[in-house]
């Protein structure tokens, strides 16, 4: 080590002596150095060493830095670093030299005890031939078992210090290790292990089956239902804070086919109520086959069915919310032995096992499909929905369907598989968690020849209609017969090929898909473009000046609502002070001082939280459009719709209380309103609430010639009370925006198809705001300012004939439903560029407020 030279004016001997006592300093210099005592003879020279209390304080400074340094380590050592944490495991293990008794179900028996204890002891052997385990194991406890010969399910707890948990994660995870450390040292001969499996639990659930307040089980009985409720159900809500599990049991060799009956708790989100089910006895996510919360329609299918003969159930709430809760059901059902098949003929049916129920875990299915030799086979797919949380459809990693080497998953609009031989196989595989409804398909011969005769093939091998190829719709669904086209003298050219109708340029929806039926149409850059198609600069938006001349520029501004100048597009609060922000009312947050813009908020709430998927058509689900009324008259049923606006007012349309020859439809005597209704075949249910009519008022501007002004309000007799299926929609304030190309939804019991009979289940449909310059050009000049096209263009989706008077909803932010329009008339039903007609009803808002105050 090199030595550095003293500083300058420092004499080697002085250092020397004022580190007198120093270790280092004798170091320094050798042990064998003598100490050199300060000559005390000369009191200057002391004195004068001025370097010697610098170096003092210097040595100090550095004892107490190390001194601080060592003290903080050790408490980082002892308090941080070996900080135990505690790690829950659920597992369970196969024994295989054991027979199944009876008495294993029930936990308190002597049987139990004895069997649990020897379990018990040879999961502790395993864990202490581990290094990683052994000595962090704190209890384990056997929770239950079940036949296979006998399966046994735990769980562990461990306090492990932080830096060791990570160790200890691996060595929970790692079967084979579990395994071998058992094959290896196992001195307990009695119980032929194998299969030990282990997953991280989550503390509280493990607490439910330590603390027995709310753990059942139950077992199917031959040949019956059993039912089971949440605590308290439907009297009074479930407990907060609770942690509920359900072991539900069937004979060996048997399935459990579960069902929630009801199903209400709180809305789907993180840190609410959630109740979740397990095809086997330990709450593991790898064997878990559902989440649910929220609330579902009594006619949502949720039947969920197991591999095994176990299944649990578990119920996990927060410190909030007072909800009813479940009731389930279930009942044992045969293992299935196989599945799928050989089917032949020309044309048959086949969907997965117990569809429309959740197809069970742990499944594999193969149909072998021949038709005649002569002919080629093509499989239709027409609902299909194989969807696993969090898998992505490209990988299909988890559940699939697999036809010709592809494989399929997720939710899939109705797809068809085609083969060029005689011959096709569908394989069906449903991993060991998350279930979902499956599919439903058929399978077709066609001639190799000519599959699609007189039609047109789109590459998928779908059949379409000659006149829809190159017409600017998507009928295949990958576009192949919008490909290759000459566009006609009436098409747009997109920059990407497309042909487009000439009249969808510049409608402010983009067609073309890269926007250029549309860029010709906009402002110059830097500009914005007002509702009225002016161009201003894009500076003057939220200026608090009206630059466009009809506010638009000053309606939709960042930030708290402020107040500007009114205009035709501007919410004007109850003190006439005009706010800066698009459709404020109802929208959760107060923008006019005077907080009018959140009053009479209590509309447009549906009460399911689920937007159910729709299976096998466009039925509604109960509860799901409760201001839906259907409007009666003596004798002849079904006539109009409604909408309910208030717990006495409906608004409908004005052309459904006109006279003809032999009927006064304008006389309110004639009519019933059912309210809460959801089968007209079943106009009794106790949930629905009838009211005749106390008041027509029908708009006096109304034309029976062109259906302009087609409103009308009717009082009814005597109030509603709201309750789940009865309650009413918002009224949207006269500057309301519903912009083109917007979504919304009609309902109703009318004709399902052009001249044909109405429908006995609320019907729904999803439409889609059209521009108004472009139908009026579809409609021949017909629209009128209180009208509103909404439809879809391509045809098929439509109100018609009974649908009239019935209300055409809006979704907006806060997820309340707006009445955007009544239905009012159209040419045909669901025809091709011939969309819906509806009464806009922000042009009549102020009419409905001034004859029924609503
Ligand atoms: N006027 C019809 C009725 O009385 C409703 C027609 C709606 N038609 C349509 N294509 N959207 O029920």
């Amino acid at each position: 080590m090199a030595r550095r030279p003293p500083p300058p004016g420092w004499s080697l001997p002085d250092s020397r002596a004022s580190l007198k006592y120093s270790r280092a300093a004798q170091e320094m210099n050798g042990l064998e150095e003598g100490v050199e005592f300060l000559p005390t003879m000369n009191p200057k020279t002391v004195e004068k060493r001025g370097p010697k209390r610098w170096v003092v304080v210097t040595v100090v400074l550095i004892a107490i830095f190390l001194f601080s340094l060592l003290v903080g380590l050790l408490v980082w050592h002892f308090k941080y670093r070996n900080v135990p944490v505690q790690k829950v495991y659920n597992g369970h293990l196969r024994i295989l030299n054991w027979n199944f008794l009876d008495a294993y179900e029930d936990s308190s028996s002597s049987q139990f005890a004895m069997l649990s204890k020897k379990v018990k002891s040879t999961v502790e052997e395993i864990y202490r031939s581990n290094e990683n385990i052994g000595p962090y194991h704190k209890e384990t406890e056997i929770t239950a078992f079940s036949e296979g010969s006998v399966i046994a399910y735990y769980w562990s707890e461990f306090m492990v210090p932080k830096h060791k948990a990570e160790a200890l994660d691996r060595a929970m995870a790692n079967k084979q290790s579990l395994m071998q450390m058992l094959t290896l040292k196992s001195r307990n001969p009695a119980l032929k292990v194998e299969s030990v499996v282990a997953f991280p639990a989550d503390p509280s659930i493990v607490q439910a089956s330590r603390n027995n307040s709310c753990s059942f089980s139950l077992h199917a009985k031959e040949g019956e239902i059993t039912s089971f409720t949440t605590p308290g159900f439907p009297n009074s809500p479930y407990p907060n804070n609770a942690r509920c599990q359900w072991v539900l049991r069937a004979d060996a060799d048997s399935i459990i086919s579960l069902t929630f009956k009801t199903f209400d708790v709180e809305p789907c989100s993180e840190g609410n109520d959630y109740i979740k089910v397990y095809n086997s006895l330990s709450p593991v996510e790898p064997h878990a086959l559902v989440t649910l919360c929220g609330s579902y329609p009594p006619s949502y299918n949720l039947t969920f069915l197991s591999s095994k003969n176990v299944m649990l159930v578990t119920l996990v709430t927060n410190a909030e919310g007072r909800r009813p809760g479940f009731r389930a059901e279930f009942f044992q059902l045969p293992k299935i032995k196989s599945c799928g098949g050989t089917l032949k003929g020309t044309t048959g049916t086949f969907t997965t096992p117990f569809y429309p129920a959740h197809y069970p875990p742990n499944l594999d299915c193969t149909w072998d499909i021949e038709v005649p030799s002569n002919k080629n086979v093509k499989v239709r797919f027409n609902l299909f929905y194989v969807l696993e949380p969090g898998v992505p459809i490209a990988t299909c990693t988890k559940d699939y369907v697999e036809v010709s080497n592809t494989k399929y998953c997720g939710e899939r609009p109705r797809f068809v598989v085609a083969s060029n031989t005689n011959r096709i196989t569908v394989q069906f595989h449903s991993d060991q968690s998350y279930t979902d409804t499956g599919f439903s398909a058929e399978f077709l011969s066609y001639d190799s020849s000519d599959p699609c005769p007189g039609r047109f093939t789109c590459k998928t091998g779908r059949c379409i209609d000659k006149a829809l190829r190159c017409d600017g719709w998507m009928d295949c669904s990958d576009a192949s017969d919008e490909r290759s086209c000459n566009c006609t003298k009436e098409q747009f050219r997109c920059s990407n090929g497309w042909c487009k109708s000439l009249m969808w340029v510049c409608d402010g929806v983009n067609d073309c898909g890269d926007n250029s039926d549309e860029e010709q149409c906009k402002c110059p850059d830097k500009n914005l473009k007002c509702r009225n198609g002016k161009c201003i600069p894009e500076d003057q938006k939220c200026n608090g000046k009206d630059d466009c001349g009809d506010g638009s520029d000053e309606n939709d501004c960042v930030g708290a609502a402020k107040a500007v100048s009114c205009s035709e597009y501007t919410y004007k609060c109850r003190s006439n002070v005009c706010v800066s922000k698009k459709n404020p009312e109802c929208d959760g947050t107060p923008d006019c001082a005077d907080n009018s813009d959140e009053e009479n908020c209590d509309c447009g709430i549906r009460s399911y939280s689920k937007q159910s998927r729709i299976v096998g058509g466009l039925d509604s689900e109960v509860g799901e459009w409760p201001w839906q009324v259907s409007l009666h008259v003596e004798g002849q049923g079904h006539i109009c719709g409604a909408s309910l606006v208030s717990n006495k007012w409906l608004v409908s349309a004005a052309h459904c209380f006109q006279d003809e020859m032999r009927i006064r439809y304008s006389d309110s005597k004639l009519w019933t309103a059912f309210l809460g209704l959801h089968d007209q075949s079943q106009r009794t249910h106790e949930n629905i609430q009838k009211r005749k009519i106390e008041r027509i008022i029908t708009h006096p501007n109304f034309n029976d010639f062109t259906y302009d002004y087609d409103i009308a309000v009717l009082e009814l007799q005597s109030p509603v009370t709201f309750s789940k299926v009865v309650r009413p929609i918002c009224l949207p304030d006269p500057t309301h925006d519903f912009p083109s190309g917007k979504d919304l939804w009609v309902t109703g019991w009318g004709a399902t198809s052009e001249g044909g009979s109405g429908a006995t289940i609320l019907q729904k449909a999803e439409i889609r705001i059209i521009n108004q310059t472009q139908c009026n050009s579809l409609l021949a000049n017909q629209m009128t300012p209180r009208m509103m096209c909404v439809g879809i263009l391509t045809g098929g989706i439509d109100a018609c004939q009974g649908d009239s008077g019935g209300p055409l909803a809006s979704v907006e932010t806060s997820s309340r439903m707006f009445l955007a329009g009544v239905v009012s008339w159209g040419d045909g039903c669901a025809r091709r560029n011939k969309p819906g007609v509806y009464t806009r009803v922000t042009h009549l808002r102020d009419w409905i407020k001034q004859h029924s105050g609503v």
